[in-house]
């Protein structure tokens, strides 16, 4: 199976790895075929909505390491608001690999599962009780 340099360099060398104690919001995902398993964390700024910090933890194959280390890039210090976020599709995040063998797509979509989840998981939290 071939990979491009990029997904080689984010398999590598993760960024944004590990946990954030305090967390505003957390999505953990898995797949049930492959048995892999990600967890994403968020911070977020409550006043903008503006994702300040993110950090990821994958249990999972080479393709699911380097997607979740792309999807906290494309989010990290880009001053992404939760709805902006949203919009970062699992498509997005392969182009910005520069691709993904095919079997491997499903593997960029626990990205944009785990992203997703987070998001969900702080809006719960922080729900107005109107
Ligand atoms: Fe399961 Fe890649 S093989 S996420």
């Amino acid at each position: 199976m071939i990979y491009s340099d990029k997904v080689m360099d984010h398999f590598n060398n993760p960024r944004n790895i590990g946990e954030i104690p305090d967390a505003d919001g957390v999505g953990l995902v898995g797949n049930p075929v492959c048995g892999d398993v990600m967890k994403i964390m968020i911070k977020v700024n409550k006043e903008t909505e503006i994702i300040e910090d993110i950090k990821f933890k994958t249990f999972g194959c080479g393709a699911a390491v380097a997607t979740s280390s792309m999807v906290t890039e494309m989010i990290k210090g880009k001053g992404l608001t939760l709805d902006e976020a949203l919009k970062i599709s699992n498509k997005k995040v392969a182009e910005a690999l520069d691709g993904l063998p095919p079997v491997k797509m499903h593997c960029s979509v626990l990205a944009e599962e785990g992203l997703k989840a987070a998001i969900e998981d702080y809006r719960k939290k922080n729900e107005k009780n109107i």
